[in-house]
């Protein structure tokens, strides 16, 4: 293969109480990204749209994983990565994740199809490390895999893919403002509290039943985060606003996805979840705070061949 076009989606990581464990990926919001052999050796990187990434590959986070990449292979040829970002940086719903796992799937492609999902998952964290400082893959993994995926462990990494409710959709409001993962996270305290555990692992628990039961009532019950929504609910206008809005509309519940600012409710039912998205565009509506908002379902497969 030669040359190689995708579609690389954007994910909910979090999915509230599970903080840097769990991920699910969207349908319809996500970059699309070319990959062409070149007689040069190494890479070459072309932005084409207007979010001022860089193009040096070492200070770009798809760069970064297909440098690893090639210093790994060693082919005798290079690669020109054309990237049009459709994920502003900083929105919350994994902007650099779709870019370093869509690297990792297209540069593997260009190389012979020689490294396994979970390998490129690992290449994918060389960019969310350049992006945050921290390896983390609770937005790498629902990219490459699609659906909800579980990190059951980072080191060695165990990703275990859990089935998504057929009627499952989810509606996300993005205030326009840029809240960078490594300052999100900076504002996290490194210890918990024992009670506060009990509660977060049990919610935890609870939700991964639920998207296992099919069960939308349980799913609801345990869309609460007791230790980082607290936190980080600060960066974001109106979040207490947004949530009562989209549970008063009908959600299963709500929370921040990612590090934010971006919210995210999930609703049982396409209906349910295009309610839920105008009454989160009420909230804002009148603020004066631009926004994008998104409606989607889960995305099964991951990242997707457009044509090669
Ligand atoms: N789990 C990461 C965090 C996700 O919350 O910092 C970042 O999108």
């Amino acid at each position: 293969m030669d040359k190689i076009k995708i579609f690389s989606p954007a994910t909910v990581a979090n999915v509230s109480c599970a903080f840097d464990v769990l991920g699910f990926a969207l349908s319809n919001v996500g970059d699309e990204m070319t990959f062409r052999k070149i007689p040069e050796k190494g890479l070459k990187i072309k932005m084409k749209d207007n979010m001022h990434l860089p193009n040096d590959p070492r200070k770009n986070v798809a760069g970064v994983v297909g440098l690893a990449m090639l210093k790994q292979v060693m082919p005798d040829f290079g690669v020109e990565m054309e990237i049009t970002k459709g994920i502003k940086p900083g929105s919350g719903i994994g902007s650099s994740a779709a870019s370093a796992a869509g690297a990792a799937f297209g540069m593997n492609k260009l190389l012979g199809d020689i490294f396994d999902l979970k390998t490129l998952v690992e290449f994918s964290m060389v960019g969310e490390s350049l992006a945050s400082g921290v390896r983390h893959a609770d937005n790498v993994a629902p990219a490459v895999y699609g659906g909800f995926t579980l990190i059951r462990s980072l080191n060695p990494l165990d990703i275990v893919q859990i089935p998504s409710p057929s009627n499952l959709f989810v509606s996300i409001v993005h205030p326009l403002i840029e809240v960078r993962t490594r300052n999100a996270r900076k504002l996290l305290k490194h210890s918990v509290n024992l009670r506060d555990a009990v509660v977060q692992w049990g919610n935890i628990a609870g939700l991964i039943s639920g998207l296992f039961m099919e069960d939308y009532a349980l799913i609801g019950r345990s869309l609460k985060d007791i230790i980082v929504e607290p936190v980080r609910s600060i960066l974001i206008p109106l979040f207490d606003e947004l949530k009562d809005a989209s549970v008063g509309a009908g959600a299963l519940g709500s929370g921040i996805s990612g590090s934010g600012p971006s919210v995210f409710a999930l609703s049982e039912g396409h209906e349910n979840a295009i309610a839920v998205a105008d009454a989160m565009r009420a909230v804002y509506q009148n603020s004066g705070i631009d926004f994008d908002v998104y409606v989607s379902g889960v995305n099964k497969n991951g990242i997707e061949i457009i044509n090669s």
